[in-house]
């Protein structure tokens, strides 16, 4: 049976009928081969279904080498970062009746970061790049008997950035980082912003000058696939170029 939005849809019973799903899943195993091939599995699923729901059935019912993360399957942790029918999506946060599951589902790694397997990808690259911004708290001492104090105002100006969950669906949707993988790519720059607006922060100006590296701002080319990617709703271009903005009214 071929699935469809209608057949996705509670019945007049309520009922939540089940349909058929194929995913067409990039499968790569270095021990095997050097060259990453599709494999189609077709999956019975529900209409609440998510694309992580039918990796699982894969996994435990078909084929139990298929290789992907997951952890929280809620939008949290941010560890099943994929490509979706072409786009990055998380696959605990995608319902299958959302990706038009009447043709076979495309399910591929993340891209600009090595592959390991299947769907895995090397994360390394992205976290090096996130230790480098140095996403944590720095003071020069002055330390509050109780708490650092911050008006809402000035929490309001990071709060959005104070949401990623560094799932890297923005830096690996970016072509500039695709070209060369150098670049520090958008999530490092929306967690170097998180810190350098927080009015308690005191490390914004190291930060600007490692971000105004080569491989920094400029090298975004506002194409904003970052900011559709980001499945935390996060404003990621706008972020950028406040960052961009900060170099240049903080004199650099
Ligand atoms: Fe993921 Fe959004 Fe954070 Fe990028 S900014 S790592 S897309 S949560
Ligand atoms: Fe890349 Fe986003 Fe800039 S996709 S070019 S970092 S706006
Ligand atoms: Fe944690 Fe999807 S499994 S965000």
């Amino acid at each position: 049976m071929t699935a469809t939005l209608e057949a996705a849809a509670p019945n007049p019973a309520g009922e939540i009928p089940s349909f058929t799903v194929t995913l067409r899943v990039r499968r790569f195993n270095p021990e095997v081969s050097d060259e990453a091939t599709w494999q189609d599995f077709t999956v019975e699923a529900h209409g609440t279904d998510r694309i992580l729901d039918a990796l699982h059935k894969i996994k435990w019912d078909e084929d139990g080498s298929l290789t992907f993360r997951r952890s929280c399957a809620h939008g949290v942790c941010g560890s099943d970062a994929m490509r979706i029918n072409g786009r990055n999506r998380l696959a605990c946060k995608t319902l299958l009746k959302d990706v038009n599951p009447d043709k076979p589902i495309t399910v591929e790694p993340i891209k600009g970061l090595p592959v390991v397997k299947d769907l895995v990808v090397d994360m390394e690259p992205f976290f090096a790049s996130y230790r480098e911004i140095m996403p944590f708290l720095i003071t020069s001492g002055n330390e509050p008997s109780k708490e650092r104090y911050q008006s809402p105002e000035d929490r309001a100006k990071f709060d959005d950035t104070t949401k990623c969950i560094l799932c890297a669906a923005c830096t690996s949707s970016c072509p500039v980082f695709w070209t060369d993988g150098q670049y520090f790519g958008p999530a490092a720059i929306v967690n170097a912003h998180r810190f350098i607006f927080d009015s308690r922060d005191e490390g914004g100006s190291q930060r600007l000058e490692i971000l105004n590296d080569k491989e920094g701002v400029w090298r975004c080319r506002t194409t904003f696939n970052c900011t559709e990617a980001c499945p935390r709703g996060i404003e990621v271009t706008k972020a950028i170029q406040e960052v961009k903005r900060a170099m240049i009214t903080r004199a650099f």
